[in-house]
């Protein structure tokens, strides 16, 4: 049998570029290669205790664009994370081989933790608990790859770990789960410095219209050093140019490069072009989710049918979990 895949993908509303390069890509990619699991992880969300009309919009919104990016339910599974009640038992069963001291290690953790005291919020258990659910969603699958970007390496690192101590208790029962990095597995958002996220607002979503984009891009940064227009450019400094990398063909990515560096392209151009490039690669996926959107229906009977697959294996595996570890009818 072939390896199993499984990677899975926060609804926050609207999915962007850094989650399409650093992710998406490469769940279309396995699809042909591996058994290939996928879900929208909507407990995870619960974490910002967003409303509830919200979330379910979200859920929705999340699996018509991975639908539109490529995935195809006839060569992979795609389905809700709440829909299959395995990921949370099996959460509770792998917290009591984590340690406490590794879940306080964790980077998302400490940035979430700081994000929700500067809003004056609790710290709530839930992103704490996180990368438990998150080993669980994988474990359940008893997957070896991950497809991730580099954001999540913490986590599936924690995932090992715990499989280690699992299996060491009770027997062989996991393998361990190992990370697939894309060639862009950490793009970094228009303000030029932190990691392309919603959250921050430095996003190009894959569903922005063209307009959206330009109006996005104008304000992007470049190479600092680049004041006038005829000051000649650095590529290496202009997150701009590292985004061309992942849109735009090579002949063209030397010719920018030239322009740039001699003057005779200045920023406005350059972006134009990555516009152009953007589009080329979202403009039909905009227009398969526009087919999409007005289908709602379809999206629910493939997540539906996807949850029952899913349902299926996660089931076997939490027979055999239970039966290790006591638990269960006798
Ligand atoms: P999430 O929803 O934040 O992101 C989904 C995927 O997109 C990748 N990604 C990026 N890659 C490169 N550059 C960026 N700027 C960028 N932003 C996001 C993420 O690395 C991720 O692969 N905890 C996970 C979701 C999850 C999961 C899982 C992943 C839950 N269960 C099981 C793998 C396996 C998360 O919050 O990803």
């Amino acid at each position: 049998m072939s390896q199993r895949v499984l990677s899975g993908i926060q609804p926050t509303g609207s999915l962007h570029l850094g989650n399409y390069f650093g992710a998406i890509q490469n769940y279309v990619a396995l699809q042909d290669r591996y058994e290939s699991i996928y879900c929208v992880v909507d407990l995870h969300a619960l974490t910002s205790r967003p409303r509830a009309e919200d979330l379910k919009k979200n859920t929705l919104e999340a699996a018509k664009i991975l639908l539109s990016c490529g995935l195809d339910p006839k060569r992979c599974v795609l389905f809700v994370q709440s829909h299959v009640p395995a990921h949370a038992e099996l959460a509770w069963i792998l917290a009591c081989s984590t340690a406490y001291g590794d879940l306080t290690r964790m980077t998302q953790f400490k940035e979430k933790g700081d994000l929700a005291q500067s809003k004056g919020d609790i710290i709530n258990t839930g992103i704490f608990t996180y990368p438990v659910l998150q080993a669980a969603d994988i474990l359940a699958y008893r997957a070896e790859i991950v497809p991730v970007g580099d954001d999540q390496l913490q986590h599936l690192e924690l995932a090992r770990e715990i499989v280690r101590r699992f299996n060491a208790t009770y027997g062989e029962t996991f393998p361990e789960p190992r990370p697939l990095l894309s060639t862009a597995k950490r793009v970094i958002g228009l303000d030029g410095e932190a990691k392309m996220s919603k959250s921050r607002g430095n996003d190009i979503g894959i569903l922005d219209a063209p307009d959206v984009v330009k109006k996005k891009l104008a304000s992007a940064k470049t190479d600092i050093k680049r004041l006038r227009r005829n000051d000649p450019g650095e590529p290496k400094d202009c997150n701009i140019f590292a985004l061309h990398q992942f849109v735009t063909s090579p002949e063209k990515i030397a010719e920018i490069e030239t322009g740039c560096r001699s003057a005779s392209l200045g920023c406005v151009d350059c972006k134009g072009i990555f516009a152009a490039s953007v589009e080329h690669l979202a403009g039909p996926i905009r227009a398969r989710a526009e087919v999409l959107e007005r289908r709602p229906d379809d999206i629910k009977n493939i997540l539906r049918d996807g949850a029952g697959r899913a349902n299926a294996i996660a089931e076997a595996t939490m027979e055999t979990v239970r039966k290790k570890i006591g638990i269960g009818e006798f």
